[in-house]
């Protein structure tokens, strides 16, 4: 999101070596040394689509310096290095991205899941007890509620999203993870889909909700703005519609004492705070590098009107 910060994109002199790499496959049988030393993309990124396209481990591939690459291999290692060299991150070259210590598949339908927001799960995870029940609100690739199912084998989590191509990701995430039975992904705007089916509070609400705002989105970097879907990223005019609404929705589903959990911008905190009235005690947790990072905002009880707490400033 918008402090992330993406990996570099290739350089200018790579992006040269990628050229000569071009005239290479004239060459019938480059072998993985031959692609490791040929100095097409920083290391990092030659070593994990190789990795990728051949099946094995980073380790492997230099274990097997001199296995030739069947024609296919060397084929696909060819289309994801341009892809690459043009932007593409790297996640959904591979399909794969690690959080929480999961793998999570991913494609372009949903934002690539970021280790920031790993301070959202492990703050869920500290509250809700052995048998919790949790919503992720916006959940893309399914991060956040699957790994809250999965470190928390008594939890029930609801996930909601928009996007019926992102359900479908978090879907076969949840799977992936064996934890289908416990997670209901459903379609919709932020908290409505779950009116009429979750009836006991929950404990913890998460959101990692698009919360950059518009006017902003086109300095983001270009791998993220050229290839991660704008509904997970654009917040509208100043960033935070989406929460102003969910402060506004959250009492009606939360028990009292539940925490909603905001993941913000690093710039963000003061205005956040403001969307919260009486009602709720807050804090602003920070990230590993210091940034604002998120609002644990607790719901005290009282009467949780349809539209939830009063809004400062109203
Ligand atoms: C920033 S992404 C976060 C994805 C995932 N939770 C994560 O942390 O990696 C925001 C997600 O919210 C979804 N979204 C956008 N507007 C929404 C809304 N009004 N109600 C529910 N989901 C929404 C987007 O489709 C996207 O999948």
């Amino acid at each position: 999101m918008k402090s992330s910060t993406p990996s570099s994109l290739p350089s200018g002199a790579s992006a040269v070596r990628l050229e000569v790499l071009a005239r290479v496959p004239a060459k019938p049988r480059l072998s993985i040394g031959d692609v490791l030393r040929s100095g097409v993309l920083p290391p990092l990124d030659r070593e994990l689509i190789l990795s990728h396209v051949t099946g094995l481990d980073r380790a492997g591939l230099y274990c097997y310096w001199e296995r030739i690459l069947t024609q296919k291999e060397q084929e696909r290692f060819w289309e994801l290095a341009k892809r690459r060299a043009a932007g593409e991150p790297l996640a959904y070259l591979t399909g794969q991205k690690e959080f929480m210590g999961l793998s999570f598949y991913v494609d372009r339908r949903v934002l690539i899941p970021r280790p920031e927001t790993e301070l959202l799960v492990e703050r869920a995870l500290e509250l809700m007890g052995p048998d919790g029940v949790a919503v992720d609100v916006g959940t893309g690739s399914g991060a956040v509620a699957v790994s809250l199912a999965r470190y928390c084998p008594g939890a029930r989590v609801w996930a909601t999203d928009v996007c019926s191509g992102a359900l479908e990701v978090a879907r076969a995430n949840a799977a992936r993870h064996g934890v289908a039975g416990r997670v209901v992904f459903l379609q919709g705007d932020l908290l409505d889909p779950l009116k009429g089916r979750l009836t006991e509070g929950a404990g913890v609400i998460c959101a990692n909700l698009p919360y950059i705002a518009s006017e902003d989105m086109p300095s983001l970097p270009v791998q993220v703005r050229l290839y991660e879907p704008h509904l997970a990223l654009d917040g509208g005019p100043g960033g935070l519609g989406h929460y102003e609404r969910l402060v506004r929705q959250a009492p009606a589903f939360l028990k009292p004492g539940g925490r909603l959990l905001l993941e913000i911008g690093y710039d963000q905190a003061r205005r956040a705070l403001a969307l919260f009235g009486a009602g709720w005690e807050l804090r602003v947790e920070k990230d590993l590098a210091g940034l604002d990072r998120m609002i644990e905002a607790r719901w005290k009880g009282g009467e949780a009107l349809d539209g939830g707490a009063a809004v400062a400033g109203e």
